[in-house]
């Protein structure tokens, strides 16, 4: 690292902030004439005097290496995870802000802790001081801001978290930027959703479809997409969102509808629980797979100019689809019979190690508790412009093979588990509710 840099970086530091030589020498403890003689190229500046000014000053000057510097908040998450392995294998030092919790959920990144390209710290987006000390100290090329409240049922129970974290998490990471210097340099992805779209007004949804949110999550959600449309327009920030379509994977929360019954047909087909209780059958989704839909955030940032894009297959399938093929997968054929609260998937046939015991059994049912007070029912994404615009090909992984890897995955996860599994059944069927029954 040249010494030129260093002070560069050191004299726009002090420029933004104010601050005058003479103050600067008095805060690490040392006389002007040093400062003078550093900044006139005469003496070297030490790395233990790098490291004080680092320390007193709170931001970083010396930048070991010319690789990419990308900032993800929620990194712990399922596309945390993924973007962090795709940016570190694409170069970049990839830093993650991560949240104190009393017990330890980093599990999706725990095997790049410890990798010399992966950096941790602590910030939450409903406190704006951590995010301007994260921010100022990372000095970022790129922000992916993943973080929130990310469940639609649990915005009904929540909403003022959600808020908090969704809407005005959103514009505290704009303005952090902005009170850092950095928002000529920075490029800021902001994770934006096919929820916005909400009581849908037309299929398939495209960039142009009007916005209906139908939840506190859509609502939070639709102010943090207009506030960074907002700054990209009033400040001339390079600042879009992906409006993604549902991404699911092997990584996905157990909450979420595609987890639930991936991990009840491998607990099912393994003996480890009776039944699985849904909500809405019908729900119609486009879901892809999260490992590919993390390039195109990338991709986004990357683009000449600052754009919002529709990320999603084309293709869509009901919650009813996505549990026949999960089963069929396990060895389970299931039949639907009934409709509305009485619909029940039956087995009516099995294969390979499955008990026959099963057949005629209701392996699913359907429960109110699992009904939102607005269900968004009807989700089709036209990612036409992302294939266009970034060359991006949506049809990477298909709807059965999202499946079968997902379920793949749980057979293992759930073989392993043994015993332990067998208690944690009752508690998982409930615990997005928040319930045990
Ligand atoms: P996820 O698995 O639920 O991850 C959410 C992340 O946000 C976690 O790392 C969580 O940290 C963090 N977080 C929550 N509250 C926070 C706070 N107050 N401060 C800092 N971090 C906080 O979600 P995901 O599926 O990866 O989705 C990523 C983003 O894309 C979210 O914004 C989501 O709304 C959006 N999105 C997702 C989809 C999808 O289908 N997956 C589609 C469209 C948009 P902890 O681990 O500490 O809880
Ligand atoms: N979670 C859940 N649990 N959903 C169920 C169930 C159930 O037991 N039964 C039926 N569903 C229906 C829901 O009513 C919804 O219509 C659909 O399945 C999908 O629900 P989720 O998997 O919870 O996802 P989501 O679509 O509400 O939200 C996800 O995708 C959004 C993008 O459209 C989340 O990842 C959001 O963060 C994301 O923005």
């Amino acid at each position: 690292m040249k010494d030129e840099t260093i002070i560069k970086n050191l004299k726009t530091i002090m420029n933004r902030r104010g601050i005058s030589q003479r103050e600067l020498a008095n805060m690490i403890g040392k006389d002007e004439t040093v400062i003078s003689r550093w900044f006139a190229g005469k003496v070297g500046i030490s790395t233990s005097s790098i490291k004080l000014l680092e320390t007193v000053l709170g931001e970083k000057i010396l930048i070991e290496s010319d690789k990419k510097r990308a900032l993800i908040t929620g990194v712990t998450g399922q596309d945390g995870s993924y973007l962090s392995e795709f940016l570190i294998e694409k170069g970049y030092d990839v830093h993650g802000i991560i949240r104190r919790s009393s017990v330890d959920f980093r599990e999706r990144i725990a095997h790049l802790e410890g990798h010399p390209q992966f950096h941790l710290h602590y910030g939450d987006l409903g406190d704006s001081m951590s995010l301007v000390k994260v921010i100022g100290m990372v000095r970022p090329d790129e922000i992916y801001n993943l973080a929130a409240q990310s469940h639609v049922q649990v915005s009904f129970d929540s909403p003022e978290f959600t808020a908090d974290i969704d809407a005005t998490g959103v514009l505290r990471v704009l303005e952090a930027v902005r009170a850092c210097g950095l928002e000529k340099t920075c490029r800021i992805y902001q994770a934006s959703t096919s929820e916005l779209y909400g009581k849908v007004e037309e299929v398939p949804q495209n960039e142009n479809t009007p916005f209906h949110p139908y939840s506190p999550y859509a609502v939070a959600k639709l102010y943090g997409f207009w506030i960074v449309k907002e700054y990209r327009e009033a400040y001339n920030m390079f600042c879009c969102s992906g409006i993604l379509f549902n991404h699911e994977s092997e990584r996905r929360g157990e909450t979420f509808v595609t987890r639930k019954i991936t991990l009840a047909a491998a607990r099912i087909a393994q003996g480890m629980q009776d039944c699985l209780y849904l909500g809405n059958l019908s729900s119609l989704r486009d879901w892809g797979y999260a490992k590919d839909y993390v390039e195109c955030m990338w991709l986004i940032l990357q683009n000449k100019i600052p754009e919002d894009f529709v990320i999603a297959t084309g293709v869509q399938h009901s919650v009813r689809e996505f549990a026949y093929y999960a089963f069929k997968h396990v060895g389970i054929e299931l039949e639907f019979r009934g409709e509305g609260l009485r619909e029940v998937g039956v087995c009516v046939k099995v294969r390979g190690n499955v008990s026959k015991d099963l057949v005629g059994k209701e392996l699913i049912r359907v429960s109110e508790d699992f009904y939102r007070p607005t269900d968004v029912v009807n989700l089709w994404g036209d990612p036409t412009k992302a294939k266009a615009k970034l060359g991006w090909n949506p049809s990477k992984t298909s709807f059965e093979e999202l499946v079968k890897l997902m379920v793949e995955s749980d057979m293992a996860k759930v073989a392993s588990e043994g015993v332990a599994a067998k208690v944690r059944t009752n508690l998982a069927e409930y615990l997005e509710k928040g319930i045990v029954k």
